[in-house]
């Protein structure tokens, strides 16, 4: 199992994973564009299945970025955490396009302060370009040479923000869905969940640090 993370070729092997909804997507693109027929491969309502389909992998990738730390605890591999940047990365890189597609494709959007009005007046795309933009400064600052810029302890506490995208992230499907909320709310326990383990080790860390504080002799001064 060790091996299996340690390889290169198991980095390969989930960047490759990481593209096949690109893939997929470039693919639907081609057959509609030669088929007869092309509601078939994108529905009657191309922008709108295009949109929905990167904010899918958007949210499913900062999930599998969070799912990181607490598959290293529990499974105690620290190996783990190699791919970590990649997915967030991958993350970053789907929320560029679906904010691209809603830009370019969206018929709506046609002038920036039509797109400066809708980021303005929709609350549920003020939550997503949130979501969006505390991306940003964990993307340019995922390199080795800003860990050593930053420090680790600051670096650390710069990346979690990933918990705010995440968090925002939910907001804005919620506040998205008209009826059907079961989607949105599978996110939110997904979500609850990994930011519920964190938040549980942190205070046992916490409790533990104090109880061993405070069972030291303390020092005299002479
Ligand atoms: C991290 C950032 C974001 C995530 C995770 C995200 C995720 C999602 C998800 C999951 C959906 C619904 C997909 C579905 O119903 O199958 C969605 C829809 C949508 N998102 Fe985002 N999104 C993000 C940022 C943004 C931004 C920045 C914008 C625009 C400024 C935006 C605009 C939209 C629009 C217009 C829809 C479709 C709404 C509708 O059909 O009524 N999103 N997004």
């Amino acid at each position: 199992m060790n091996r299996f993370l340690s390889s290169p070729w198991t980095k390969v092997a989930v960047f490759l994973l990481s593209l096949v909804p690109l893939g997929v997507l470039l693919w639907l693109g081609y057959q509609a564009s030669a088929s007869d027929d092309p509601t078939q491969y994108v529905t009657a309502n191309p922008v709108e299945y295009i949109t929905h389909y990167t904010g899918d992998w958007t949210i499913r990738f900062i999930c599998f970025t969070l799912c990181i730390t607490p598959l290293r605890m529990l499974l105690n591999r620290p190996q783990i955490t190699r791919f970590r940047r990649m997915l967030g990365l991958f993350a970053f890189f789907y929320g560029c396009l679906h904010f691209t597609v809603w830009v370019v494709l969206d018929p709506r959007q046609n002038t920036i302060s039509a797109i400066w009005e809708d980021i303005v007046k929709r609350r549920y795309i003020t939550v997503g370009m949130l979501a969006l933009l505390a991306m940003l400064p964990l993307a340019i600052t995922s390199t080795a040479g800003w860990v050593r810029r930053l420090g680790f302890k600051r670096w650390k506490q710069l990346h979690r923000l990933i918990y705010l995208t995440a968090i925002a992230a939910v907001i804005h499907y919620w506040w998205l869905v008209k009826s059907d909320i079961r989607l949105p709310l599978m996110y939110a326990a997904i979500v609850t969940v990994l930011l519920g383990y964190r938040l549980i080790v942190w205070m046992r860390e916490r409790r533990r640090k104090t109880a061993v504080r405070t069972s030291q002799p303390t020092v005299s001064a002479n």
